[in-house]
């Protein structure tokens, strides 16, 4: 049996979904293995296994998903305590911080999974890092389209001794701006090496006047379910 990266998204995805009771507020991640979660859901409520479940969306493109498979949708304003959010992520490191908004999604989903009760995170073990920003790829921060260059640059030397490089987020041939749900930019901060305090890093991107929000999740998950391969030894004879 050949287990794809799909695959195992699917698995993590499926086992977070055990968590689901019926009459629970749900928050509705965003990103190919969330999607898998929320088929899921769908399903499980088609079938009558679950029943009375609100979703929160955490992006239009989940909120479409959703509506398409007939799960109720609620927001925040009406329902601000969530009891559980099943969401992916794009680095979990050892203490179960995260990366996430490789999927421009960031800002609402750390709105709506800052509200909820439990937070649980579904990946396959290639997101697994030894520290935020291990994997190489980006750390998005969203900043309002008003002089972004001028924040890309204060972003940028906010972290110059770890060799951060901003850019852009861009889509397409013509490499226009990628515009996030809520009108935004996003600049992705790549590092050379580990940026040490979180707290402290999240503090000061935060104090930047242009930026909304960043894509670290410290502190947040309460759960991560990690899918992996079994890898078994090739005996030598
Ligand atoms: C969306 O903006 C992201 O935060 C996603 O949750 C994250 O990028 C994980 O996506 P995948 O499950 O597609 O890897």
């Amino acid at each position: 049996l050949i287990l794809t990266q799909d695959d195992l998204k699917k698995i993590a995805a499926y086992k977070a979904v055990e968590y689901v009771e019926s009459g629970m507020v749900l928050g509705l991640g965003t990103g190919s293995t969330a999607k898998h979660a929320v088929d899921r859901i769908g399903k499980l409520l088609r079938q009558g296994k679950l029943k009375d479940i609100v979703g929160i969306p955490t992006s239009k493109k989940t909120h479409e998903q959703a509506l398409s498979l007939g799960i109720p949708l609620s927001d925040l304003d009406s329902h601000p305590v969530v009891d559980l959010a099943i969401d992916g992520a794009d680095e979990v490191d050892p203490y179960l911080n995260l990366v996430k908004g490789r999927g421009g999604s960031l800002l609402r989903e750390k709105m709506v999974e800052g509200a909820c009760k439990k937070f649980v995170v579904i990946v396959d073990e290639s997101k697994l890092v030894n520290y935020i920003g291990g994997s190489g790829l980006a750390m998005p921060v969203e900043v309002i389209q008003f002089c972004w260059k001028f924040t890309a640059s204060r972003l940028q030397n906010l972290f110059q001794e770890f060799g951060c490089v901003a850019k852009l987020r861009t889509l397409g041939e013509k490499a226009e701006p990628y515009v996030t749900d809520n009108g935004n930019y996003i600049i992705d901060l790549y590092f050379k090496q580990s940026i040490g305090d979180l707290k402290a890093a999240s503090d000061s991107i935060l104090q930047i006047a242009g930026v909304v929000e960043h894509g670290m999740f410290i502190d947040m998950a309460t759960t991560v379910i990690v899918a992996g391969k079994l890898i078994e030894e090739e005996k030598v004879a």
